[in-house]
């Protein structure tokens, strides 16, 4: 889907590891100035590949990529400048100094060495305290967050966190998040990669679902939901319904064996979901059932993501 004036840019992304690993398969994909995409897909679904290429540590088998307008393949450093990578493993030198880590990180890109930003950074990831610690000294959280240090140090326009929670517990999820809040707030432009649903729908405004080197989808979390989603409504009624009542043939309904349960289900757009849960309830007491408890449940990305990839296996 093209997007206006994009501050990321892919056509035809291929890339085929030495083996014959066909690890992307013609990546399209847009990214606009100022969101968090978060790129959705299970292991082995080129995600860290994908990031590779744009970041220069990939060689791409075929393909072009933009960022803020220049070509990779030519302005290289230029736009790996203002590119920031929150690498998925641990490659950093566990002997060095959280100080001279994230210094060197500044540095690395020819910006020049700012000490006073070094310290906001750390002090915004709760690490300055432990500026002078061995890297391998700090729990996995900390050495996670010193990643993330390092990529900022350098004030990338474009930020790109693969798999920024991966083993992090919950608590430390939630500061991450945060995080990754307020950087978007400074105009970072941030693409996540996460097979970790709820994070996708905690964080993201757009979704692209990776799959096998394919993007399989991209749109903007709500129509996604909207698209692909479902509200499912569980009413127990107080009486066995002898048959299904003329009066609810309108709605998606089942009645269960033992005729004591309707189940609805329908999309959440509209004229459906919630809205209609709630047409529905009226129509049963027109219909004078009775009912002791109604549970309703909109499907969550998670769903979507298991039915659209269960539905691609079944292609
Ligand atoms: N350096 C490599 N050499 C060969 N195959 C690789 C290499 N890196 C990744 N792959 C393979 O490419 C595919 C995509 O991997 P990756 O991009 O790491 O996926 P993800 O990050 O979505 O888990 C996988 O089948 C993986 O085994
Ligand atoms: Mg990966």
């Amino acid at each position: 889907m093209a997007v206006s004036d994009p501050i990321l840019s892919i056509r035809g992304l291929a890339k085929t590891y030495r083996g014959g690993t066909r690890a992307l398969d013609g990546v399209d994909l847009d990214i606009r100035r100022g969101e968090i995409f978060a790129l959705l897909g299970p292991n082995g679904a080129g995600k860290t590949t994908l990031i590779g290429a744009v970041c220069g540590l990939v060689r791409p088998s075929a393909g072009s990529i933009h960022a803020f307008g220049l070509d990779l393949a030519r302005d290289w450093r230029a736009a790996r400048a203002r590119i920031g990578l929150v690498p998925q493993e641990l490659a950093t030198d566990m002997f060095e100094t959280v100080w001279r880590a994230v210094s060197y990180s500044q540095g690395l890109f020819g910006r020049r060495r700012d000490p006073e930003r070094l310290e906001a950074i750390l002090k915004a990831l709760s690490l300055w305290d432990k500026k002078d610690a061995q890297i391998r000294a700090l729990s996995g959280g900390m050495k996670r967050r010193v990643l993330i240090a390092k990529a900022l140090a350098h004030e990338p326009d474009l930020l790109f966190l693969d798999e920024p929670t991966a083993g992090v517990d919950v608590e430390l999820r939630k500061g991450m998040w945060e995080q990754i809040a307020a950087l978007k707030q400074r105009g970072v432009t941030i693409i996540l990669t996460t097979h970790y649903i709820e994070e996708a729908e905690l964080m993201a405004d757009r979704v692209g679902i990776i799959r096998g080197g394919r993007i399989l989808m991209v749109d903007d979390k709500e129509a996604m939901m909207e698209r692909l989603g479902t509200t499912e409504a569980v009413i127990d009624l107080a009486a066995p319904l002898a048959a299904m009542p003329a009066a609810l043939g309108r709605f998606h309904l089942e009645l269960s064996p033992d005729r004591t349960r309707l189940v609805y289900r329908g999309g959440t757009g509209a004229g459906g979901g919630r809205a209609e849960v709630a047409r529905l309830t009226q129509a049963l007491v027109q219909a004078g059932i009775a009912y002791v408890s109604l549970d309703i449940r909109d499907s969550s990305l998670e769903d979507i993501f298991v039915d659209l990839l269960g539905r691609e296996e079944a292609a």
